[in-house]
């Protein structure tokens, strides 16, 4: 719903209720005012009515009081004893009642009876009398005292009497009984005087049978004394007398009753002590409303104009305070479209108008920022493309770099590596030249001192077995043969020196490896078992022939043999030895891997020196080794070792496959 909406709707709803709430009790206040109102009016004029009829009647109560006084008076009038004295049926009564009749309008005609009832004197001829029921009343009740009767249609002369009648006395005797037949008009007059009671409203009156005794306003004539009401529907029944009031009674307010129309009426009334007749005022309720009726109508037509005001008002209302708040809202939704050149304008002094102010203000804001931002982000791009531009060179000229620098790279790692291998080379030739050197150095005077000592240990064992021959002392014997066991180990020892000074030549011969490493196995069988020691032989059974000294390679394979048991024996009481042999390439590999101790790294270095060894003095010479190296080194070949300390050692034989043709080559 827009405010422009909600604000009309306020509007009307606050007058609907205001001018509703009002116009509810302004009514029914009024209402209860016109209420009291009726009831005091009707109230007033039933009781003034009743006041004037009780006049009436009383003057005709009077009337035929002072005519009976007139009658006993004349009738007691010495000069005329003799003729009328006592009596009632004279003329001179007669005249009297005439004359009486004359001096006074209201009455209609008088009647005389004696107590017997017989009719004395009368302004009417007698078979003209109509002896009602209400002239039999008047004569039985007037013989007492004074006696108001009922008003009763005149069959005689037609319209209505009231009988009054009171008793003659004489002396104090009543002898008879006077009535008047008085006219009604004057009641009538009173009840038909319709003064304050307007449209609707009449008085009229009902006696205790609950006849209407006077004339109505909306009834002939004719309903008087033919109608009755019932007093049930006159709701009067509580008041109903039995006619000894002494004053008269009348409500205190009016009732809402049904009159004999069915109409819905207001009523009040009043009740004559003497007749117990019921004066009765009436007015009709639509009438007594008719002023709360109009002022209602009143309030609804000020309703309608407060209504088309209020419309008016609220149209007013709109232009002033929504139609900013519309232009507000408007000039939100422009600038969230983006479109920051719109200004709400206006602007008041009440919050709206400030508030649309301070939106221009913010709006114009915005605009400069956005438009220095805009600057801004232009000279950046511009920037950044420059700086990209440049980027994009430097990192060219990087590309570049990296390139050569890859290939710097490349080439020096190659150059690198190729200084390793060169390095290793060396290295190794160095070690060898070393060897071969220090074997040099050693073998020189080696082989002249093993030369030296063989022809006197020659001499030694021939004398030995000589004397052995003449000697018969067996202590002497067992000495000899011990210097017999002592010079062959000598010679053993010398023959080793001068195996390894070089001093026999190889023999060359096209032989297999496999079969000399075989031999040296069986050769060995014994101790090997003996020390718990494991062979495996891994043998190339496709293996070639080579040219060698088959008897130098025994010896070569019998040393790594020795040196791997005696190891492994050592170490652990026992072990495993993997000897396999291979071709690779144009050489044979021959490789012994123990599961011994392995060799320690500062002396891994040495085991080939000659005279190198861990073992103590007289157990080992350390030439075992420094053979196997002179001899494969005769043969072209490699012998080295890998080891690591706790892990066992594998020591490798690389020979050349020599075959016989070349050998003869170069032999040839
Ligand atoms: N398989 C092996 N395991 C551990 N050490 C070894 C092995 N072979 C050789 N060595 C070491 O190398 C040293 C030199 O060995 P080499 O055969 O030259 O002399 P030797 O065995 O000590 O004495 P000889 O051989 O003259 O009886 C040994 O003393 C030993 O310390
Ligand atoms: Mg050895």
């Amino acid at each position: 719903m827009t405010i422009k909406r909600k604000v009309v709707v306020l509007i009307f709803a606050a007058i609907l209720v205001a001018a509703g709430s009002s116009t509810l009790i302004g009514r029914t206040i009024s209402k209860k005012a016109v209420e009291e109102e009726i009831g005091n009016l009707l109230t007033t004029i039933a009781q003034s009515k009743s006041l004037q009829i009780h006049a009436a009647i009383s003057d005709k109560v009077n009337s035929v009081e002072s005519l009976s006084q007139v009658l006993a008076t004349v009738i007691s009038d010495e000069a005329y004893q003799d003729q009328i004295q006592g009596r009632l049926d004279s003329p001179f009564v007669t005249y009297v009642l005439q004359r009486f009749k004359e001096s006074n309008e209201s009455i209609r005609d008088i009647v005389v009876w004696n107590m017997e009832g017989l009719l004395m004197a009368s302004t009417r001829p007698a078979e003209s009398l109509n002896m009602g029921q209400g002239l039999e009343e008047a004569l039985s009740m007037g013989k007492e005292k004074a006696y108001v009767g009922t008003i009763e249609a005149e069959a005689a002369g037609g319209g209505y009497v009231l009988y009054t009648s009171a008793p003659i006395r004489m002396n104090g005797e009543p002898i008879g009984v006077v009535a008047l037949l008085n006219t009604v008009d004057d009641i009538f007059a009173i009840t038909t005087d319709r003064t304050g009671l307007g449209k609707t409203g009449e008085s009229y009156v009902v006696n205790p049978q609950g006849y209407l005794i006077t004339p109505s306003r909306f009834l002939s004539d004719a309903a008087v004394l033919s109608n009755q009401l019932s007093i049930g529907d006159l709701k009067l029944e509580a008041l109903i007398p039995g006619g000894n009031h002494e004053q008269i009674q009348s409500s205190r307010k009016a009732i809402r009753a049904k009159n004999y129309l069915g109409d819905s009426v207001f009523r009040a009334y009043a009740v004559l002590p003497e007749t117990g007749w019921i004066v009765v005022a009436e007015k009709g309720s639509a009438e007594a409303f008719e002023p709360v009726v109009e002022m209602t109508n009143t309030m609804l037509f000020v309703l309608l104009g407060l209504l088309g005001a209020g419309a008016i008002g609220a149209f007013l209302l709109s232009r002033t305070i929504t139609k900013p708040i519309i232009n507000l809202h408007r000039g939100v939704v422009e600038i969230m479209k983006g479109n920051l050149n719109h200004r709400i304008g206006g602007g008041g002094t009440d919050e709206i108008g400030q508030l649309s102010m301070a939106f221009d203000q913010m709006t114009a804001n915005l605009q400069r920022t956005q438009r220095e931002l805009e600057a801004y982000s232009a000279g950046l791009e511009k920037m950044v493309e420059k700086r990209t531009r440049e980027l994009s060179l430097t990192n060219e000229e990087l590309n570049r770099e990296i390139e050569v620098r890859k290939k710097t790279e490349e080439t020096l790692r190659r150059t690198n590596s190729q200084l390793r291998e060169t390095m290793e080379q060396l290295k190794s030739s160095q070690a060898q030249l070393l060897q071969s050197e220090k074997l040099a150095a050693v073998g020189q005077p080696v082989s002249g001192v093993a030369h030296e000592l063989n022809n006197p240990l020659m001499a030694i064992s021939g004398y030995v077995e000589l004397m052995e021959m003449y000697v018969e002392d067996p202590t002497a014997r067992e000495d000899l043969q011990n210097l017999k066991t002592l010079s062959e180990r000598a010679t053993s020892v010398v023959r080793n020196l001068l195996s390894f000074a070089r001093k026999q030549d190889p023999k060359r011969e096209y032989i297999s490896v496999n079969d000399a490493i075989k031999v040296v196995i069986k050769l060995r069988a014994y101790e090997l078992n003996l020390d718990n020691i494991e062979i495996v032989q891994e043998l190339d059974p496709e293996l070639p022939k080579t040219m060698a000294d088959f008897q130098q390679l025994q010896q070569v394979f019998l040393n790594l043999l020795v040196n791997a048991e005696q190891a492994m024996r050592d170490a652990h009481g026992r072990g495993k030895l993997i000897i396999r042999s291979e071709k690779v390439g144009d050489i044979i590999r021959v490789s012994f891997t123990d599961d011994g101790p392995g060799i320690p790294r500062d002396i891994v270095n040495r085991i080939f020196e000659p005279f190198f060894t861990t073992k103590p003095v007289g157990k080992g010479t350390g030439l075992g080794l420094s053979i196997c190296y002179g001899i494969v080194r005769e043969h072209q070949g490699k012998i080295y070792v890998n080891t690591k300390e706790g892990e066992g050692a594998t020591f490798i034989v690389e020979l050349p496959i020599v075959t016989k043709s070349v050998e003869c080559l170069s032999t040839g």
